[in-house]
């Protein structure tokens, strides 16, 4: 069986400076979803809405940018233009739970509509440059609403189905539910990518002894959290962080979002979300994340990143 590991979209983490620093310093992943972009209204795309996938450091046969959005024109016309910069796949984002986005009937807010989602994949997918792949949750308040439309997305030639097992309503709260990923599973004809909560080998391999038929994997906060799990993952042994390459990689994110952030509060701003997640290495996490959460001045950043370091080091 070959495994294969997918780097989850996190919008506001995992863009395109990230996704490139985290390969050089940690290893390549098979394949990584970009956060997602959503539709325009109109004939054209602004350059700026494709900023993440347009440079070269995206590599296009394992890089799949994610799209967001119900009128089918405008997704076809934002598939079309991620065709054209060269990427054979995008992923169709049916799981974003926030309500401003469900309330639109957007993201996991299309999974009690399955008219509606049939609709649009009748119309998107004969028209489709390339290949479509959909990323979803159980449903948006109910848990059985992925079951219900599964055998219907089995009439499409879909590249792959990713599921994260919670509902829309949980967001990020409570646990995935395994009983039914297993019921949705067990009703889809396309390759199945599990997504969810995968933290350490431990969890991983009961994951696998559950659904050994599951060879795609996808992970997203678990990777950001250490950013050894998949080495690890991979190893099926813990392996730990060298502080010395998380100061190195912690350098690259804060000098290359310099580069492109205007203005000192966007980079701090930035920053302070990557140590909600990095926090969790160092002794002192929570007290750590407070203090660099209280910094207003790069300068202040600076010297609280550099005492933290200097306690690992
Ligand atoms: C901050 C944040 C941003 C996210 N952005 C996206 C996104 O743009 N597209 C998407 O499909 N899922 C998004 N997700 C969901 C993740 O891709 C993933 O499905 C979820 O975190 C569960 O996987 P994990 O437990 O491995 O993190 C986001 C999650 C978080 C926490």
């Amino acid at each position: 069986m070959s495994l294969k590991f997918y780097l989850a979209p996190l919008r506001g983490v995992t863009d395109v400076i990230f996704r490139s620093a985290f390969e050089r310093y940690f290893g390549k992943i098979d394949y990584l979803l970009t956060p997602f972009i959503t539709t325009v209204k109109g004939k054209e795309v602004a350059l700026r809405h494709l900023k993440d996938i347009v440079g070269s450091e995206n590599d296009r046969k394992r890089v799949i940018p994610q799209i967001i959005g119900n009128n089918p024109d405008d997704l076809l016309l934002l598939a079309k233009h991620i065709h054209l910069s060269g990427y054979t796949t995008v992923n169709w984002n049916l799981g974003c739970p926030h309500p401003l986005v469900t309330k639109k009937k957007r993201g996991s807010g299309l999974l009690p509509l399955p008219d509606l989602v049939m609709s649009i994949l009748d119309h998107v997918v004969p028209a489709l440059p390339g290949k479509l792949s959909v990323k979803v949750r159980l449903g948006l308040n109910d848990d059985a609403e992925l079951e219900r439309l599964m055998p219907l997305l089995n009439d499409y030639p879909l590249d792959e189905v990713i599921i994260h097992p919670r509902t829309g309503k949980q967001a990020y709260s409570g646990f995935v539910n395994l009983d039914r990923f297993a019921a949705a599973a067990a009703l889809c004809r396309h390759p199945i990518v599990y997504n969810g909560d995968i933290v350490s080998p431990d969890g991983f391999r009961s994951l696998q002894h559950r659904f050994p038929e599951v060879e795609r994997w996808m992970i997203g906060r678990g990777v950001v959290h250490q950013l050894t799990l998949l080495d690890s993952l991979r190893t099926g042994t813990e392996r730990k962080g060298d502080p010395v390459v998380l100061r190195r990689f912690h350098d690259e994110l804060f000098k290359e979002n310099g580069r492109v952030l205007s203005g000192s509060s966007h980079l701090l701003g930035k920053m302070k979300e990557f140590w909600g997640y990095f926090a969790s290495n160092f002794n002192s996490g929570k007290s750590l994340l407070k203090k660099i959460q209280r910094c207003a001045t790069i300068d202040q950043y600076q010297h609280r990143v550099d005492e933290a370091f200097g306690e690992i080091s």
